[in-house]
């Protein structure tokens, strides 16, 4: 009997960064700072009434799946929230089936979840665009938000600007990063213990990439030179959704050093450095999480330190408002006619 065959993969689809070459990320870019520009001024137009996107979380979220709600509504589509307990993925339903269930119904994906895998397998058997709202291994709309907030905090072009991420190195967010700046020519740095320092694969990736795009990538364990020089330090939470909890008494001592406090923001030898963070951030005991840290091992903000966060040079908020508007990008150049 003949088999059916999977539909091609929409090409609106967005699975990781390396999906979009250098011109179409610039692009979703710019996009979203024309949407965010019509927003604010009143005269934002609904190019995707009548259409409805499933939102697919196997993870925690408030960013990504906020983003995806108001960028929708506004633009006049209709969302469904599928949350970690209440469908049938991957325990009664496989992926594919899911995927091609969802594909009849809906216009458009988002999925949040554990292996990049399952990303892909959606991606090959929806028939619909889908977005990655995070897995293990990328998360390439938070890359879209934090390229749009660096540019706009620098005023200048992609390939003038100098980032380093620092702390887990082995994080969706670092890996991200890493390969977002190669790929666009940026000056891209990672600080890292050796034993949470990227991938092999994915350093060279991202080496082969700056071959090509020009950027300069540096992965290195020494904190204070990565960041010398550059216009923005970036850090994420040291144990990612997903690990076990009892990593933190591994990661607490091998990342103190990496930690993004007053010194290293000084070590930047720039007045005009800002601080970027994906959010959730642990940065002081308002959180259980963060109070538990606190009494265990005596930090008080864990991957940053709550001067730095509720500085003048923390842009984390704009970095959190444009997740909605680079999001509304992703939806516009997919599913607008
Ligand atoms: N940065 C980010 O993805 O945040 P959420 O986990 O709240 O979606
Ligand atoms: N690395 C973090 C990012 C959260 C947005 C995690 O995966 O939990």
């Amino acid at each position: 009997m003949q088999q059916r065959r999977a539909p091609a993969r929409h090409p609106g689809s967005l699975t990781k960064e390396l999906d979009l070459d250098k011109g179409s990320f610039l692009d979703l870019v710019g996009l979203a700072a024309q949407l965010k520009r019509a927003k604010a001024e009143g005269r934002e137009t609904r190019r995707l009434t009548g259409r409805s996107i499933a939102l697919v979380f196997q993870k925690n979220s408030t960013r990504t799946r906020c983003a995806f709600e108001v960028a929708a509504a506004d633009q006049g589509a209709a969302v469904t929230y599928l949350g970690p307990e209440g469908s049938h993925l991957g325990r009664e339903e496989s992926v594919r089936d899911t995927a091609r269930v969802l594909g009849r119904l809906y216009d458009g994906i988002e999925f949040r979840g554990f292996a990049q895998e399952t990303v892909e397998e959606l991606a090959d058997f929806a028939g619909v665009p889908v977005w990655n709202g995070l897995t293990d291994q990328w998360h390439p709309t938070q890359m879209l938000a934090d390229v749009l907030t660096m540019t706009e905090h620098a005023g200048a072009p992609v390939e003038e600007i100098a980032f380093c991420y620092t702390g887990d190195g082995r994080s969706n967010v670092a890996r991200s990063l890493l390969v977002t700046g190669a790929l666009l020519g940026m000056d891209v740095r990672v600080a890292a213990p050796a034993v949470l320092q990227p991938p092999a694969d994915v350093v060279a990736t991202a080496r082969d990439l700056a071959g090509r795009s020009g950027a300069r990538v540096l992965v290195t364990d020494d904190p204070r030179a990565a960041v010398a020089g550059a216009a923005f330090v970036y850090t994420d939470v040291w144990v990612s959704m997903g690990e076990p909890q009892a990593e933190w008494d591994a990661r607490v001592p091998v990342l103190r050093p990496y930690r993004v406090d007053s010194a290293l923001m000084a070590a930047t030898g720039r007045d005009d450095a800002r601080f970027l963070h994906c959010l959730p951030a642990l940065h002081d005991r308002r959180t259980v999480l963060g109070a538990e840290i606190h009494d265990r091992y005596g930090l008080d903000g864990v991957e940053v330190s709550d001067e730095v966060f509720e500085s003048e040079r923390s842009v984390v908020f704009d970095q959190a408002e444009n997740r909605m508007h680079t999001i509304k990008a992703v939806l516009v150049q997919a599913l607008a006619g």
